[in-house]
């Protein structure tokens, strides 16, 4: 099922490492995985900790199909849709996606996704998914959780977790959406599983730049949709969502 895969007692980024062997020839679904990383990466170039032992981390290489080049934004909620399936169907966990590809359970984050792309020629030749995801929980305090409210998976779930199995379910579930990506069933199951649906939302973007809105949902694109208060609509590319409190 998986054509090949590298695995790191301990690497910088398993990004880094997926993103020289997508540059070199990956095939399609190769898998990095890392024990500990030292320079995990997350998105708007925040620092991720990942601790040994305690996360699962790894990134995958696709290599895009032609059809799958007009929704390559999709990859990113890909990856966001199979954790959250993975959590719901294995733990019993109300997992929901925090656009565009955080997964939260009771509000706060246990998985976050960074996407990274190799271009060539215009077009992208491999897309890099890093997912990172809170299996047990730690003493390390996460920077990422200044951010965000942070957990993880068997303090959700109230048992312990094995990290391989989590690891085969969201592979799978990958696997399984993959072949829905541009179509209607991918998307609804992505609308559906979005966190703070109809309520008032601040959106940070780079350049501190700030937008609000109440939050309507996604496009078939991925965009997220906001609703002004003076009810214009506003779609957005890339940002953090929070609840707007007060
Ligand atoms: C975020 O929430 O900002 C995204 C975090 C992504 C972390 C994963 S862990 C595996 C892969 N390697 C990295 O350096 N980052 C991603």
């Amino acid at each position: 099922e998986i054509p090949s895969f590298q695995f790191f007692e301990k690497i910088g980024s398993s990004n880094d490492a997926a993103l020289t062997w997508a540059a070199s020839g990956a095939p399609d679904g190769a898998l990095v995985i890392a024990d500990e990383q030292t320079q995990g990466r997350g998105r708007m170039n925040r620092q991720w900790v990942t601790v040994p032992g305690a996360a699962l981390a790894f990134s995958l290489i696709f290599r895009p199909s032609p059809q799958e080049q007009e929704g390559i934004s999709l990859f990113s909620a890909l990856a966001g849709v199979a954790v959250q399936q993975a959590l719901e169907k294995t733990f019993g966990l109300p997992a929901e996606i925090k656009w565009p590809n955080d997964v939260l359970v009771n509000g706060k984050k246990l998985c976050g996704v960074l996407v990274e792309s190799v271009w060539m020629e215009a077009r992208v030749e491999a897309v890099v998914v890093g997912i990172g995801v809170n299996v047990a929980p730690s003493s390390v305090p996460a920077p990422e959780m200044l951010l965000f409210p942070a957990t993880c998976v068997e303090t959700e779930a109230d048992r312990p977790a094995d990290r391989l199995l989590l690891l085969r379910e969201i592979l799978r579930e990958i696997t399984a959406w993959r072949k829905h990506l541009l179509s209607s069933v991918f998307y609804q199951l992505y609308s559906s599983r979005l966190a703070f649906q109809g309520q008032w939302v601040k959106v940070s973007q780079p350049g501190d730049q700030i937008t609000y809105g109440r939050l309507k949902g996604v496009r078939t694109n991925g965009c997220l949709l906001l609703e002004s208060e003076a009810g214009d609509e506003i779609a957005l590319t890339i940002g953090d969502v929070h609840l707007r409190l007060g």
